[in-house]
């Protein structure tokens, strides 16, 4: 024993050194994992992860628990920041790579995909300040055109070996209006022309990619307006020849307070849609806001799985319901810890996995409806 440290001080240094020592970690459970089952109906499930500061919502690379989990569960992987213009460009002429760079090399070292998230997020409010102010020059136009063409060419054809799968748009239909969003680009192109931009540029380098229109219009009461705003702009695609060829259905979906409210015909109307103009579809930042649901941890979890297993069971019936992605595999690290707190201050139970890495029963649920699925394609 030192002898300069008091009885307490070595106690607390033993506590801590125990404490760090059952860290949660990851012990794969028996039986197939989540991707073993998307792989038998010709999918692949996968999940974002974000190289966040240690200890961070969006730290979850950090955590070897996660990696390990992430490797077991997963056949690909989404970055769920580090693609976006304000993680790959600090200014209008600097592109940093490094963060994205480490998940890929992690992608690869366990043999998982990679999908693209996103080319153009078509939002004010997650464009970095510079662009949203940028000076477009005295051929504004043109300048536009310039400026979305090299960021497609640079970050799609950085990877292009890598990822063939894009979010090339993200919300750019106004959930509230149903109208396009304006931003920087539409001060000087029509908003339809900007993501017309974005896709043909990415066709050009991805000739056989998949690209992808990513929103989060959903089931719930009071999506009906976002819902007829994305037909509105997948017709106009269509009508265009714009090369999309799905839409990616984010599924960030919610029981709503009172309980879970979800309008199953209009739904269905809005994917048959969808489908029937010859669009197939993914499942791209799946999880379950719980803020309808009581505190009672048992009770939540079912009621999540219940509502999860009623969702998936529905997308996973249209054969044209292609990969499909958590956004986040543990509690701790969703982004709905910060995005939308419960009013009860405990954490919402919306991932398939609890903070000591033990699968919930929105895990079950998951694999439920993955084996229940008809063949993609
Ligand atoms: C979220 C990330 O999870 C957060 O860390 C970040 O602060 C904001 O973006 N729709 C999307 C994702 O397309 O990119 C969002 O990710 C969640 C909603």
């Amino acid at each position: 024993m030192n002898p300069h440290l008091s009885r307490r001080q070595v106690l607390t240094s033993a506590l801590a050194a125990s404490a760090a020592a059952t860290l949660p970690a990851f012990a794969a459970a028996p039986g197939p994992s989540l991707n073993d089952l998307a792989k038998a109906t010709g999918r692949r499930f996968g999940s974002c992860v974000g190289t966040g500061r240690p200890g961070t919502l969006t730290g979850s690379f950090a955590d070897p628990a996660y990696r390990d989990l992430l490797a077991a569960e997963c056949g690909l992987l989404v970055a769920e920041n580090e693609m976006k213009w304000g993680a790959l460009r600090p200014s209008a002429d600097v592109f940093t790579f490094d963060r994205a760079e480490r998940l890929l090399a992690f992608a690869k070292e366990k043999n998982l995909a990679f999908r693209g998230h996103t080319l153009l997020w078509h939002h004010v409010k997650w464009l970095p300040d510079w662009l949203n102010s940028h000076n477009f020059g005295s051929d504004p136009v043109k300048g536009v055109e310039k400026m979305l063409t090299d960021h497609v060419a640079m970050v799609a054809g950085s990877y292009k070996d890598r990822i063939t799968s894009w979010d090339v748009v993200n919300e750019a239909v106004d959930a509230d209006t149903g109208l396009m969003r304006e931003t920087a680009f539409t001060r000087h192109v029509p908003a339809e022309k900007v993501l017309d931009i974005a896709f043909h540029k990415a066709r050009e380098v991805l000739p056989q990619g998949q690209l992808v229109y990513n929103d989060y219009m959903s089931w719930e009461p009071g999506h009906a307006k976002h819902r007829d705003g994305v037909l509105r702009l997948l017709e106009g695609f269509a009508k265009r020849g714009t090369p999309v060829d799905a839409l990616g259905v984010q599924s960030h979906i919610m029981v709503v307070d009172g309980g879970p409210k979800y309008e199953e015909a209009a739904w269905k109307r809005f994917i048959d849609e969808v489908v029937g103009m010859g669009y197939s579809l993914l499942i791209t930042e799946f999880d379950v806001n719980d803020k309808g649901l009581p505190s009672d941890i048992a009770a939540r979890d079912k009621g999540v799985a219940d509502y999860a297993r009623a969702y998936l069971d529905m997308m996973l019936s249209y054969k044209q319901t292609g990969d499909v992605l958590a956004w986040g595999m543990v509690n701790k690290y969703s982004w709905l810890q910060g995005f939308t707190p419960r009013a009860d201050k405990q954490k919402q139970r919306c991932c398939p996995y609890d903070d000591a890495f033990q699968p919930t029963p929105l895990r079950d649920a998951i694999a439920a409806s993955l084996r229940g699925a008809v063949k993609y394609g």
